[in-house]
């Protein structure tokens, strides 16, 4: 990205994007339809996340990447479910096919985006039930400037560093290396936002081995660029194992007896 891309970025109105990752299979959830198609509720996972995007009044585009195999089917979904949106302006959702891996998932969502869109957030489409005020504090923050921001929580456990024993020694008790300060340590979460330009430089340079980057900020961070923490919600976590469906569900029947939503 050259000096005068960034000029003319700037120069734009401001316009916030969402990158939402929906390529993955969910292997950790058991059996089934991708993760992002499973149902909360009745509803779509997937459908949910778009929702808590298209909420934030900061939000003008939605950028789904969807499985590799399965762009037209989550387009369909997507036009078949009302993405409950904020009055006056519709936001535009667009989907694209994923990749292997998370990171070059979000690689091919920020290739889509258009000219305009100075700042991005991404989204994962498993966490569907982040309330619209975390991102629109991570939203907030970005548009102040700050080039990277993570929305994070406190842990309740405590965390130890150990040695994985693999190979020939699996399945052995594996040996405590060290015991971070719990005080010291968040878990972070998504939406995480960035200024477009410096998360597209992360993403054109980190390169990491295997799974490849489970965490934006992370490559960021790589860069030697400066990222911040905003509070994170309870109701942001990700779905992951089978119990988490159920934790879903319950939130979202505490929300409907709540506000009749
Ligand atoms: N993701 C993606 N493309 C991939 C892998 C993951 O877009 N190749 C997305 C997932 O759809 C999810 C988000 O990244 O919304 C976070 O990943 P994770 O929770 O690990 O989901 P999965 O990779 O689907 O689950 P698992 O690791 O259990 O297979
Ligand atoms: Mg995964």
């Amino acid at each position: 990205m050259s000096d005068r891309d960034t000029a003319n970025a700037s120069a734009a109105p401001a316009r916030t994007a969402v990158v939402i990752p929906a390529a993955g299979r969910g292997v950790r959830l058991g059996p089934g339809a991708p993760k992002a198609l499973r149902t909360l509720n009745g509803t779509p996972m997937l459908v949910h996340a778009v929702r808590a995007m298209t909420a934030s009044r900061a939000v003008s585009l939605v950028v789904v990447v969807a499985p590799a195999d399965g762009a037209a089917e989550v387009r369909n979904l997507l036009d078949a479910h009302p993405l409950a949106d904020h009055d006056s302006t519709r936001t535009e959702v667009v989907v694209v096919p994923g990749g292997e891996t998370r990171q070059e998932s979000v690689r091919l969502g920020l290739a889509a985006l258009p000219d305009d869109v100075t700042a991005v957030l991404v989204h994962d489409a498993a966490r569907p039930l982040v309330p619209v005020d975390t991102v629109d504090a991570v939203a907030a923050a970005v548009r102040e400037g700050a080039p990277a921001v993570v929305p994070a929580l406190p842990l309740a456990d405590t965390v130890k560093q150990v040695e994985p024993r693999t190979g020939e020694h699996a399945g052995e008790p594996e040996p405590v290396v060290a015991t971070p300060e719990r005080a010291l340590l968040r878990a972070v979460q998504t939406p995480q936002g960035f200024d477009r330009v410096t998360l597209v430089e992360a993403h054109e340079k980190v390169a990491l081995e295997g799974e490849g980057a489970t965490d934006d900020a992370g490559m960021v961070e790589r860069l030697g660029v400066r990222v911040v923490v905003v509070p994170g919600h309870e109701e942001a976590f990700k779905v992951t194992r089978p119990l988490d469906l159920v934790l879903a569900e319950a939130v979202l029947a505490r929300r409907r007896a709540n506000d009749g939503f």
